[in-house]
């Protein structure tokens, strides 16, 4: 639809000359006239689109909104382009305009759907020879981003599954996406661990062949607790720091086994939910750290506050009310989580072979660090960092709670590995599956089952996920997610299942936009609905909210299966069979489109 409405979006303006000439424009009658836009209708009966200027126009130039209207018809009604897309144009109510785009142009993009890869959606062209165009195309997303030796929480898991859809999203619409993995690899913890290290697995820092160390979370606690609790301990892990900061060989071999075995266990998180990611801790920047710290102070923002350096921004105040600082540097020399973000921010926007060269940051995390990005991006401001027209974000989500409202937690209270998560997703969804072929009295081989669980099982969470506003918090509930009813992943598969079940019979598709007919009210709204989707897929593009997408392709699903109750498709004759086929085949691809656009596998049965 994106085309077609620029298409009456120019008519509308050739109207708008012919009806108020620009000479005789007031200041106020060209604002309302250039805001004036094409609003997609309320309501089916009323059409696709609707135009509303008329009632603004009549208290500036004192005419009836009916007569301003019929004024602006009688335009359209001339206009060659416009009457090739759109029915007669009807005034209804106090002077709306409503337009109906005509069944030949309807029909004719659908076809032009049929087979194709793109559904209708633009992809974004990057001249390179042209100046004036932006000829940057690089976006950063970064996403996931756990922590080294601590456990990967639901947290990271919901910044996983939002920035894997986001990148998918921008890379079909034409970008280049670097997906980042911003992992925290260093830091003071690393002193406890190292040091904790060489006490009970001395042996690891000499072996040849690599040591596991089993359970890496359960080390980090223990690590904690004697650090906490033993003050050597302490000395020697701040000693330790100092040494690992320094280059100390044998203290950087530890922090790679550290790394390395956290590596392995988040890799296999990535692994089963189908996750790329490129992995660049915080420990790459810095080199260029001190870089950071030179540059703030030539510009003159940095301020020593009681031997620290820091920066004192506009609206950013503590709990006390007073002025909050942004530590950049520490007074013992030590750098902060901020100013490694500062120096990933420079670095991204610089041009390579020194940086990434991207035009478009995206920062997947909790709305617990909006502060933390408001203040560095505020920074990077006053540097100068941020190139004219690039931008930074900050995409927050809420938390993951319980059926109970409060923070997600085993029945003992526990926090909840992801990956016990995972298997209990698949589990339910092994349940029931057998429960519903026993009731069908199919049998299916077990690879079969052990498929489709997994599928099913890795979907529901994902989608779970995204089909939620992801500003707000979400209730974690299997029984919900899991649901052949409502706005699930089951659902979606399901709708998918049962075209696939009809194409299967339907046999080969053979329709040309000549032999294409519908007569059916059904059809029509399918095929409306099937026309929406450039239009969503731009909203994600900008709002970078994976819901809009979720929420198109579960209304999409509800109108496909209206069709297929109400209307018979296989017993259907010529051309009718074909043509609503021809609907089933471009329904299919973009449910499939879709669902591939979220990360979510598809399925032909289940
Ligand atoms: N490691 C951080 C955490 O677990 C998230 C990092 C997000 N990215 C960034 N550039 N700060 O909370």
């Amino acid at each position: 639809m994106l085309e077609i409405s620029a298409k009456l979006e120019e008519a509308l303006n050739r109207a708008f000359i012919k009806v108020f000439p620009k000479k005789n424009r007031s200041p106020k009658t060209s604002s309302i006239l250039t805001s004036s836009y094409l609003v997609p209708a309320s309501k089916p009966e009323f059409g696709d689109f609707q135009i509303n200027c008329a009632l603004a126009l009549a208290k500036e130039i004192k005419q009836p909104p009916r007569d301003i209207a019929q004024l602006i018809v009688d335009q359209l009604q001339k206009d060659n382009e416009f009457l090739k897309i759109c029915k007669a144009p009807i005034i209804a109510g106090p002077g709306f305009i409503n337009l109906s785009i005509n069944s030949k142009t309807l029909i004719s993009q659908i076809h032009l759907r049929l087979n194709n890869k793109r559904l209708g959606v633009p992809l974004k062209e990057f001249s390179k020879t042209k100046k004036e165009e932006k000829e940057n195309n690089r976006v950063i997303i970064d996403f996931s981003s756990p922590n080294i030796a601590k456990e990967m929480h639901v947290g990271h898991l919901r910044s996983t599954i939002i920035g894997d859809s986001l990148a998918r999203v921008l890379e079909f619409c034409g970008y280049e996406v670097l997906r980042i993995n911003h992992v925290g690899d260093w830091g003071t913890q690393f002193g406890m661990l190292i040091t904790h290290l060489k006490e009970v697995v001395p042996e690891a820092l000499h072996k040849k062949d690599v040591v596991e160390i089993r359970d890496l979370v359960n080390f980090y606690r223990q690590a904690k607790k004697r650090f906490d609790e033993d003050q050597a301990f302490q000395n020697k892990s701040r000693s330790e720091v100092v040494k690992l900061q320094g280059g100390d060989q044998e203290s950087l071999t530890a922090w790679q086994l550290l790394c390395n075995q956290s590596r392995k266990e988040f890799q296999k998180i990535y692994d089963r939910l189908g996750i790329k990611l490129i992995e660049r801790g915080e420990s790459f920047y810095n080199k260029f750290l001190e870089d950071v710290i030179n540059d703030l102070k030539s510009k003159d923002l940095l301020v020593n506050d009681q031997g620290a350096q820091c920066i004192f921004l506009d609206g950013l105040v503590g709990k006390d009310g007073k002025p909050q600082p942004i530590i950049i540097q520490k007074s013992d020399g030590g750098f902060n989580y901020a100013t490694t973000d500062l120096a990933a921010i420079k670095y991204r926007f610089s041009n390579p072979p020194l940086g990434d060269g991207a035009f478009r940051l995206v920062y997947v995390t909790d709305a617990g660090q909006a502060s933390h990005f408001f203040g560095v991006f505020q920074i990077a401001k006053l540097a100068k960092w941020i190139p004219k027209d690039y931008q930074v974000e900050h995409v927050p989500f809420g938390l993951v709670q319980g059926e109970d409202g409060k923070k997600l937690k085993t029945r003992s209270g526990e926090t909840i590995r992801l990956v016990d998560l995972l298997d209990e997703a698949i589990q339910r969804a092994k349940k029931d599956l057998k429960d519903r072929l026993k009731m069908e009295t199919r049998s299916e081989s077990e690879s079969f089952i052990d498929k489709v669980s997994t599928t099913v099982g890795i979907a529901a969470i994902k989608y779970a996920d995204l089909s939620q506003n992801r500003v707000s918090n979400y209730q974690f509930s299997f029984d919900k997610m899991l649901s052949l009813q409502g706005n699930t992943a089951p659902y979606l598969l399901y709708a998918l299942v049962r075209i696939a079940g009809i194409s299967r019979k339907g046999g080969d598709l053979n329709v040309s936009s000549q032999n294409i007919q519908f007569n059916e009210p059904q059809e029509w709204s399918l095929i409306r609905k099937l026309l929406q989707l450039d239009c969503v897929i731009a909203e994600v593009e900008k709002e970078l909210l994976p819901n809009r997408l979720c929420g198109y392709l579960f209304e999409l699903s509800q109108t496909f299966n209206r069709f297929y109750d109400q209307i018979p498709i296989l017993k259907a004759h010529e051309p009718s069979r074909s043509s609503r086929l021809a609907l089933c085949s471009v329904t299919a691809d973009t449910l499939k489109l879709g669902m591939t656009l979220l990360g979510i596998p598809t399925l032909d049965r289940m």
